[in-house]
């Protein structure tokens, strides 16, 4: 795809919904009694994948675009897919899935995509195993394919050394069909999606800080959800309006759970004309609306708790710092490395084919600004949805057009993106 500069950026967008909130509706909506209703569903690539496991396990899921009824009948209810469960490029979808799936009485055998296969699963199948799942897979249970032995668990104290809402969403779903009590705690406190929305369907959790407890046996009653905008795809977004000269953009209905929100701290700390207009909740998930306009930005220092904040944020970090005055030095970030392609990678190698000065590091990388991006060459997503819209965005401010290769990659997490860009871009 060629892609090129633009004069400024105007106008507004709705965001679509959160790719983290969407899989969590369809996931608990499939485990409750009673009818579920999901309204600004995002229907991603990934989260239709969640929709195709759990149809294979005997769930009826109607979707309709961003409208999806679950017609849920219980935990007990779901039943041994006959074939493989294909999660294609979504770690939320295997990682939380295996958490069900470690209790159920049945057999199942769970793979994805290229992608998948080199993420690491042990960081959920070890805890799983305490627990007393029975799974195997390849190097041990670290890689897929993955083949589960559903089996009767115990409650445990778990203390994970990532923060992982992931790792975190896994345990407490094996928590719930588990004897007594399961406890997590992680090193910072990770996205709060699965504690909200469990409590939406009526579970009861208790918190403390960095610990989630649930207790085991609890029945999930079907909800109402209303998803709001993902803040992971606005970030592009509001970066995109803070860099391109003359821009003024509103971004409708974006989640603003305080857990998600580290891009709006750093936005605010490099300067960025950003405001946060009316607010509201839905599920017990706050949303708003944002404005970001034209800014001049200067550099930041990003690491320790605010990471897991902003960890799906940091390759647009990455473009909206060569565009900031001084160097921006982006620490703590190792699991950058074990995302849908190891991100510190990704963002220096194609970042730099677009001229920009930058350094990857053990955890994160620094970069250089203020810096004109030439562009004028090719540079791929590696198959990378969020590279792939970081690419995209840059695009709109290098000197010379850029060919992106693998853009259809954006369809995992965002699919109307280049459409969103598109209107907003005015061009002469
Ligand atoms: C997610 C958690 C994060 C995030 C991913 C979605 C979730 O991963 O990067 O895009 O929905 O729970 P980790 O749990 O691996 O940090």
């Amino acid at each position: 795809m060629k892609r090129e500069k633009v004069r400024a950026l105007n106008g507004e967008i709705h965001i679509p919904g959160d790719k983290s909130i969407s899989h969590r509706s369809v996931m608990f909506g499939a485990l409750a009694k009673g009818t579920t209703t999901v309204k600004n569903f995002l229907p991603g690539a990934d989260c239709l994948s969640t929709i195709d496991c759990f149809r294979k396990m005997g769930v009826q899921i109607e979707q309709n675009g961003s409208d999806v009824v679950i017609y849920g009948k219980g935990i007990d209810s779901l039943s041994e897919p006959a074939s493989l469960l294909d999660v294609g490029n979504s770690g939320t979808t295997i990682r939380l899935m295996l958490g069900i799936l470690a209790g159920r009485p049945f057999y199942s055998a769970v793979a994805g995509d290229e992608s998948i296969a080199k993420r690491p699963m042990k960081r959920v199948t070890e805890p799983l195993k305490q627990m007393g799942a029975k799974i195997d897979g390849r190097a041990g249970g670290e890689f897929t394919p993955l083949s589960v032995s559903g089996s009767s668990l115990k409650g445990i104290d778990y203390v994970s050394p990532v923060a992982s809402a992931q790792i975190k969403s896994a345990v407490l779903l094996a928590g719930l069909q588990a004897e007594g009590t399961t406890t997590v705690t992680e090193p910072h406190k990770s996205r709060d999606h699965t504690e909200r929305m469990l409590s939406a369907f009526g579970v009861e959790l208790s918190e403390d800080q960095t610990s989630v407890s649930i207790t085991g046996g609890q029945d999930l009653t079907a909800a109402d959800i209303f998803v709001p905008g993902d803040i992971s795809s606005a970030a592009f977004f509001l970066a995109a309006g803070a860099m391109v000269p003359n821009s003024s953009i509103v971004l409708k209905n974006v989640g603003l759970n305080p857990t998600r929100t580290g891009i709006i701290d750093v936005l605010q700390n490099m300067g960025a004309k950003l405001e946060i207009k009316s607010s509201a909740d839905s599920n017990a998930e706050p949303y708003g609306d944002l404005v970001i306009e034209t800014s001049s930005l200067k550099a930041v220092e990003i690491g320790g708790d605010i990471i897991p904040r902003l960890i799906d944020e940091i390759p647009i970090i990455a473009l909206l710092a060569t565009q900031a005055e001084g160097t921006t030095v982006i620490k703590d970030a190792a699991e950058l490395k074990v995302k849908e392609t190891n991100r510190i990678d990704t963002v220096v190698s194609e970042l730099r084919k677009l001229g920009a000065e930058i350094e990857p590091t053990e955890d994160g990388m620094k970069i250089y600004g203020k810096q004109t991006l030439k562009g004028g060459g090719t540079v791929s997503s590696h198959g990378d949805h969020r590279i792939g819209m970081m690419l995209g965005i840059a695009s709109s401010i290098t000197v010379e057009p850029i060919e992106i290769e693998q853009a259809d990659a954006i369809h995992v997490s965002y699919p109307t993106f280049f459409e969103h860009l598109n209107k907003l871009s005015k061009k002469s």
